[in-house]
């Protein structure tokens, strides 16, 4: 440990009582938020922290997304959520995660033209994509693709050099984007379709996965607009399961394609990122219930309630109000809908859906309000993806607050390797017995 870097963020002191013994724990200070209790120093007390699922563990301290659950509060680098999607575009948070500022004009168009100019993935990777089968499943097929990305780049692994880890950064922010085109395209057994560099991230990305080659794609600037904004939207949030994985992959000094590659399989579970094509699964089973049996969604509710079934896309560990980023993503469902494309039918579902379990006793108690998942898949639906897709596109969104994460947790000379203790609660110990005399 660097003491001085510690002693910098120390400010009082903590005290703890087991078994009559005091102990004396520093406290760090937050700029927002709670203060932490260092804890680290306690195993040479003979006490290890217990703490399933990391409720109150804090795994470092970060000057990227902030979050005040209780207030529905969401901040990248300061800026709060509304504002930037409001005001800016996801390349340009993008920018402001990983480099922790706004870009000057010149620092954006430069940082754009190097996206833009990368995305292009070489003839040889074009036929590894094309190995997987037709009925890929799109997680997996993201995660080894990032992986194997690191086989198909020069100079780019070398962790210690900062040059390489920004031209990796760029790399997997612009070829991911062709990736997720390709896998779209594979399910279909469609062309894989080249970058067009005259046009925008999110106006080629929807060309890349849904024109038909040689005839001119015009894309649907609501479309544009709100795919656009749902990545800022997913762009971070803070220590979550996907982005905490990519920091301990990282502390092993794991290479950043393979860290990346590591938050994608954590995004995937349907407890995490794989709650919007979970969410949208649902609505449609809602429909039937409605349609074929004559249900209501509020016996849906009951039924799933006596059960002991979650609803997909309620809930959050850290929302204990509305999640701030459900509310802008409901607005983009409205005026998708509004202006007549998607299934109207399963939009009006949400909103019953949404408005029964709000006002629902066992909800409000639980403090269970719809998060951006339960929004996300029906304006993915919407743009015309399988439901099979929608993960991957909110991996594209996160990429740059897992990079930020690693790149941050990199610069700090007091990050060490993550190795979470535990408990041990077996056998104490006791002697071999040969298989014959058991
Ligand atoms: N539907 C019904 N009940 C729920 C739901 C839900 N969606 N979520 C939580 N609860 C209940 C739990 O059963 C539990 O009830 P109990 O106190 O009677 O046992 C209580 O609320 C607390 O829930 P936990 O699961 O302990 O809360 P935790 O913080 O561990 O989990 C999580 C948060 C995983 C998001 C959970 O709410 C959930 O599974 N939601 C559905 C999946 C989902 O939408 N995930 C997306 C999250 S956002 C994201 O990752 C981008």
């Amino acid at each position: 440990m660097d003491t001085s870097q510690l002693l910098k963020l120390l400010d009082g002191s903590a005290q703890l009582e087991v078994d009559g013994q005091n102990m004396n724990l520093p406290v760090v200070k937050a700029s927002r938020g709670p203060d932490g209790v260092f804890v680290s120093e306690l195993h040479n007390d003979k006490y290890i922290m217990l703490d399933p699922g990391f409720f109150t563990t804090a795994q470092c301290e970060s000057k990227i997304t902030f979050i005040d659950g209780e207030n529905s509060v969401l901040t990248y680098r300061g800026y709060p959520i509304e504002q930037l999607a409001q005001h800016s575009t996801f390349l340009e948070v993008a920018y402001l995660l990983l480099y922790g500022r706004l870009p000057s004009q010149d620092e954006f168009s430069n940082f754009k033209d190097e996206i833009n100019h990368l995305t292009l993935v070489g003839e040889d990777f074009r036929s590894y994509l094309g190995t997987f089968p037709q009925n890929l499943r799109t997680m997996p097929t993201l995660s080894a693709s990032i992986c194997a990305l690191e086989n198909f780049t020069q100079k780019t692994s070398d962790i210690k050099d900062p040059k390489q880890v920004d031209l990796a950064t760029k790399i997997i922010m612009a070829k991911v984007r062709t990736i997720t085109s390709f896998i779209h395209r594979r399910r279909l057994n469609e062309p894989l379709l080249y970058p067009d560099y005259s046009r925008g991230y999110i106006d080629d990305f929807l060309r890349m996965c849904f024109a038909v080659p040689y005839e001119r794609f015009d894309s649907n600037p609501l479309f544009v607009e709100a795919l656009d904004k749902l990545l800022i939207l997913q762009a971070d949030h803070e220590q979550n399961c996907s982005t905490s994985v990519v920091r301990i992959v990282g502390s092993a000094n794991a290479s950043l394609y393979a860290s990346v590659a590591a938050g994608v399989n954590a995004l995937s579970g349907p407890l995490h990122g794989g709650a919007n094509e979970a969410a949208l699964l649902q609505l449609e089973r809602i429909r039937q219930y409605v349609v074929e049996k004559n249900g209501t969604v509020r016996d849906f509710i009951e039924n799933a309630k006596k059960d002991g079934k979650k609803l997909s896309g309620f809930g959050h560990r850290v929302y204990k109000s509305h999640d701030p980023r459900a509310t802008i993503a409901k607005s983009y469902a409205k005026r998708i809908f509004e202006s007549g494309t998607g299934s109207l039918d399963l939009f009006n579902i949400a909103l019953e859906l949404e408005d029964i379990a709000t006002n629902d006793d066992y909800f409000k108690e639980r403090r269970l309000y719809p998060n951006i998942d339960f929004w996300t898949g029906l304006i993915y639906h919407a743009i015309g993806f399988d439901s099979t897709m929608f993960t991957t596109i909110f991996a594209l969104g996160r990429i740059p607050g897992w990079i930020a994460n690693w790149r941050e947790m990199h610069e700090n000379p007091m990050s060490k390797i993550g190795r979470p203790r535990q408990i041990y609660t077996g056998e104490t110990e006791r002697d071999y017995i040969p298989i014959g005399e058991r």
